[in-house]
């Protein structure tokens, strides 16, 4: 059966999905937006890398109103979700279809320098090499004194044997909740988006760009992040909120 589109109701029915899979997502948004009210410039410039429906941008153009924000993703049904449900004044948001997986993704951005470059639940997605470019091109875009903020789950660093089987066991329990009320997991959510007759054209090219779901077994445990971001350039770095190994990562130009 087709499913009527509703951009508003898809980001809404997005945001009830990724608040169940990632516990912590809202403290973790209110930390983020927190550091960006009292580390930025009024009018600040700021990019959002892997915005899918756009969630924390929208959560930055509510808490700061003199914000002007770039939110960047590949996937172009969520692009598209997000233009069509997120509407908001063109000189404070505008979203950018790049992949940080290209060396040439900067291309795709506004001249000048940045203010914040910010993140969540995203950069999971990239392998260590091209994760470790997106971190040097963050450094070469922020202004002196700006700030990156990646809002992920970071492991914690080895050797730590029984802490890894513990945290195991809790993501295996946490797998195994069933979602809230009225929120769908991740395999239903793109199962019943994909009904939608309107986004027929979006799901070939996502098809095409994302032929295998992501893996996450790449993922580096935090001081690899932290000694990846010095060596980009930044001059600070440290972890600023944590919930387990969901973490807020942030790092000074
Ligand atoms: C789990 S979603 C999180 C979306 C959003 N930040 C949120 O918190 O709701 C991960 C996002 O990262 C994006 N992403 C993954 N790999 C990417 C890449 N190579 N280039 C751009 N975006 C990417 C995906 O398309 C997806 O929108």
């Amino acid at each position: 059966m087709s499913q009527t589109y509703s951009p508003r109701a898809l980001r809404a029915s997005w945001d009830r999905q990724q608040n169940y899979l990632v516990v912590g997502r809202e403290a973790r948004f209110e930390a983020l937006v927190t550091i960006l009210k009292v580390g930025t410039h009024v009018h600040p410039r700021i990019l959002d890398l892997g915005c899918g429906t756009g969630a924390f941008s929208e959560r930055i153009l509510r808490e700061i109103p003199s914000a002007r924000i770039w939110a960047l993703d590949y996937d172009p049904v969520l692009l598209r979700i997000a233009r069509d449900g997120l509407p908001a004044p063109k000189d404070r948001l505008r979203w950018i279809d790049a992949d940080l997986r290209s060396p040439s993704w900067t291309r795709s951005l506004p001249r000048g320098k940045w203010d914040a470059i910010v993140s969540t639940t995203a950069l999971h997605w990239l392998e260590p090499g091209p994760l470790a470019r997106v971190y040097r091109s963050a450094a070469r875009l922020l202004r002196p004194g700006g700030l990156f903020l990646n809002g992920d789950h970071l492991p914690f660093d080895p050797p730590n044997p029984q802490l890894t089987r513990l945290l195991r066991r809790l993501r295996r329990l946490r797998r195994a909740r069933e979602p809230p009320r009225g929120a769908l997991n991740w395999e239903e959510w793109w199962a019943k988006t994909r009904r939608v007759a309107e986004l027929a054209d979006e799901f070939a090219e996502r098809d095409r760009r994302y032929p295998h779901e992501h893996a996450d077994e790449n993922v580096q445990p935090v001081s690899w992040h932290l000694r990846a971001l010095r060596a980009s350039g930044f001059r600070e770095t440290t972890t600023i909120w944590q919930h387990f190994a969901n973490r807020v990562v942030l790092a000074i130009r």
